[in-house]
């Protein structure tokens, strides 16, 4: 089992929590992580994953165009290849409260859910709250990674 996590990290947020999530995957799957304008997404599908997690930020009020970008390339690219995901999830940067995001934290996930290609996306997009700009996370960002990662995880398993 395999997993590819991409991340638009610019001060290393969305890395650390590409690499959080990557922790708990790695008890059970070869864990893959890289930045949405270095890994492009037909390397991914050749590399058959069985989950894919897209992360990106909240800059000037838009959510990351590159990593919206990134998943219209994906589903390309799977449909190309006539090949599937299993699960899919997203998570989305922010400084901002959740309650102002939310919105474009659910469009990323349902762009992912948009192709045929990926069979399942996790429902809830994951919430990585900073304090300031360059960091940290919210005291509880870090714990809500692992959990979303386990239950994707469990999930991976069911399928
Ligand atoms: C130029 C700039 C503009 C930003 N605009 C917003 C914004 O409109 N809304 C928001 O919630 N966060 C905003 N942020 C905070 C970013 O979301 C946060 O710095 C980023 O998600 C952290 O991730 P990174 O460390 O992986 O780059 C902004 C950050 C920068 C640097």
């Amino acid at each position: 089992m395999k997993v590819w996590i991409v991340h638009d990290s610019q001060m290393g947020n969305g890395e650390n929590l590409a690499k959080t999530m990557g922790k708990t995957f790695e008890k059970d799957m070869e864990v893959n992580i890289g930045h949405v304008k270095k890994i492009d997404p037909a390397k991914v599908v050749a590399d058959s994953p069985d989950i894919i997690v897209v992360g990106a930020a909240v800059r000037a009020f838009m959510t990351s165009f590159t990593s919206r970008k990134w998943i219209r390339k994906l589903h390309k690219e799977l449909q190309k290849a006539n090949k599937t995901v299993k699960i899919g999830a997203t998570f989305l940067t922010h400084v901002m409260k959740k309650e102002m995001v939310n919105g474009r934290g659910n469009r990323l996930n349902k762009l992912l859910a948009k192709s045929p290609n990926v069979i399942a996306v996790y429902p809830e997009y994951l919430s990585g709250k900073v304090v300031a700009a360059e960091g940290p996370f919210e005291e509880y960002v870090l714990g809500d990674a692992e959990k979303l990662a386990a239950e994707v995880l469990k999930l991976s398993k069911k399928k």
